[in-house]
């Protein structure tokens, strides 16, 4: 440390500040990403955790001493840098610095070079090398979006009347299929890291009304895809006495809040990254006036007395977002199906889907790149859901539940469902799935008690994230993700 690293300083400022700065000398704390000479001119480029700008050096504005420092600077050396600030169109951040001074915290040597330069590297080394991968500009800029995704979703539960419930991380039964979990030795007994924190939540909105949580789950997923984590963040509404219709209105009202509050906030962030804003803007853009003909049993249900639809939070739900939400398309599983048979007759997609089976990474990919908001498929043959989930009164092989699959392809990101509000059904769904009846007892008290019709959907953030930001894989979404062979670093 040749300088000290708290020479006294005023005007303290932040890169992504700048903006507000121009004209004035400010002090920047952070790092060099990145130097360019030539000759008499240096041009280095410094961040600090909230964006990047590029600095400019005339060899005659500053002292030679100056002038030497900031050219023996390497890559990730730490350093105090004061500049004037001046507008630049051409700049990615507005704007550019004409350095008058740096302080060096730590110079790294160039023997020892940062691992990451900004060449290309390969996968599994940036994964290697993950705790300094996210210094970079884009995987910065990443995290910074996911904050804001976690935040806007806490945010719309938090001003629309929910209680957040934090259900245990550690659990004596399985919410999500019993051939994903991992399993732990609690004090001699087994016991399970959470898939979900549904059936908590479940027990907290019948005490509490609208409740959500939000905390990590975790899945042994055997399965080495773009989409799959073994640890991921999921939040959860659970609402009593809503039913499917109100959770489908939820589910749109709450993804079209994140995105807004997205390209509110990270415009900078999004470019960085190099996402094509409009596809995102097309998700919250109001419908054309004839939507009708996707949503035949929304205009079915309209023409009914409101009453006749059933028990729902819907309205309530939705005078609290102040805009009315522009409409995802909807369509049942069977609609489904029908589109990916004709996609697979006109040869549009290699392989026919089976009626009955779940849609598969290629089916959800087609069905989601036909529309460019959102797409909501609801109604999925019970055998194939999940044992809590309310039959359809109107043909009982068919399980009240939806998914969302995201635009282009990045397929499922919610999947939610009404309830099985009846004791006895619940009772035999449990048998029937070979699930440990003792450990569901305080679960089905739920249905012994003043049980009510509810219903709740979670949400990975990991995947909205990766839709979001328009990246090919989850690894990038998360600081530092867990998968079938990583636990490194
Ligand atoms: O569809 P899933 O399995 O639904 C549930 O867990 C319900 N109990 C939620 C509820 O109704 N309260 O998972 C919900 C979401 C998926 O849509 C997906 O976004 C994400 O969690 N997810 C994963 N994300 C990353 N890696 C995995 N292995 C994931 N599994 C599910
Ligand atoms: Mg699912």
């Amino acid at each position: 440390m040749d300088t000290p690293a708290t020479t006294p300083v005023t005007n303290i400022a932040t890169i992504a500040s700048l903006t507000h700065h121009i004209g004035e000398s400010v002090t920047l704390r952070g790092w060099l990403y990145n130097i360019r000479s030539s000759g008499k001119l240096l041009f280095p480029t410094f961040r600090d955790g909230t964006g990047t700008v590029q600095g400019i050096v005339p060899k005659a504005a500053v002292s030679e001493n100056v002038f030497d420092r900031i050219k023996s600077l390497t890559q990730e050396s730490s350093v105090i840098v004061t500049g004037t600030v001046r507008a630049d169109t051409r700049a990615p951040s507005g704007v550019e610095l004409d350095v008058t001074d740096v302080a060096i915290v730590h110079l790294i040597p160039a023997e020892t070079p940062f691992p990451i330069s900004p060449k290309e590297h390969g996968v599994d080394f940036l994964m290697e090398h993950r705790h300094l991968w996210i210094r970079t500009p884009r995987q910065s800029a990443i995290l910074r979006i996911r904050a804001t995704i976690m935040r806007a979703a806490q945010e719309y539960f938090d001003t629309n009347g929910f209680i957040r419930t934090d259900p245990p991380i550690l659990t004596p039964a399985a919410c999500e299929g019993t051939s994903t979990l991992f399993e732990l030795d609690y004090f001699g007994d087994p016991a399970f890291l959470t898939q979900s924190g549904q059936l908590y939540i479940e027990s907290t909105a019948l005490a509490l009304g609208k409740v959500y949580s939000f905390g990590p789950t975790f899945r042994a997923e055997k399965s080495k895809t773009r989409r799959h984590l073994t640890e991921f963040w999921m939040i959860e509404p659970e609402v009593a006495y809503m039913d499917l219709e109100g959770d489908m209105q939820l589910a749109e009202a709450f993804l079209t809040h994140i995105v807004t509050t997205v390209l509110a906030n990270h415009q900078a962030d999004l470019k960085v990254i190099g996402r094509d804003i409009a596809k995102l803007e097309a998700v919250i853009a109001p419908n054309e006036p004839t939507p009708t003909d996707r949503h035949p049993e929304r205009s079915a249900a309209e023409s009914k007395d409101p009453d006749a639809a059933g028990p729902t939070h819907t309205a309530e739900t939705l005078s609290a977002t102040k805009q009315p939400a522009p409409s995802f398309p909807r369509l049942t599983y069977d609609e489904a199906h029908q589109m990916l048979d004709e996609a697979y007759k006109a040869g549009k997609i290699e392989a026919a889907h089976i009626y009955g089976d779940d849609f598969g990474s290629p089916d959800e990919t087609y069905i989601s790149s036909q529309f460019d908001k959102p797409v909501m498929i609801h109604r999925y043959p019970a055998a194939i859901k999940a044992f809590y989930m309310q039959p359809d009164p109107a043909d009982p092989t068919k399980a009240l539940c939806v998914d969302v699959l995201a635009p282009e392809g990045y397929g499922e990101i919610i999947g939610g469902s009404q309830r099985v509000d009846s004791y006895d059904l619940l009772k035999a769904r449990i048998e029937e799935h070979n699930l440990p009846l003792a450990a569901f007892e305080w679960y089905l008290d739920l249905r012994r008690y003043g049980s009510v019709p509810h219903s709740g959907f979670g949400m990975g953030i990991e995947r909205v994230v990766a839709w979001i930001c328009g990246l090919d894989h989850v690894r990038e979404t998360i600081p530092f993700a867990r998968t079938l062979n990583r636990i490194y670093p």
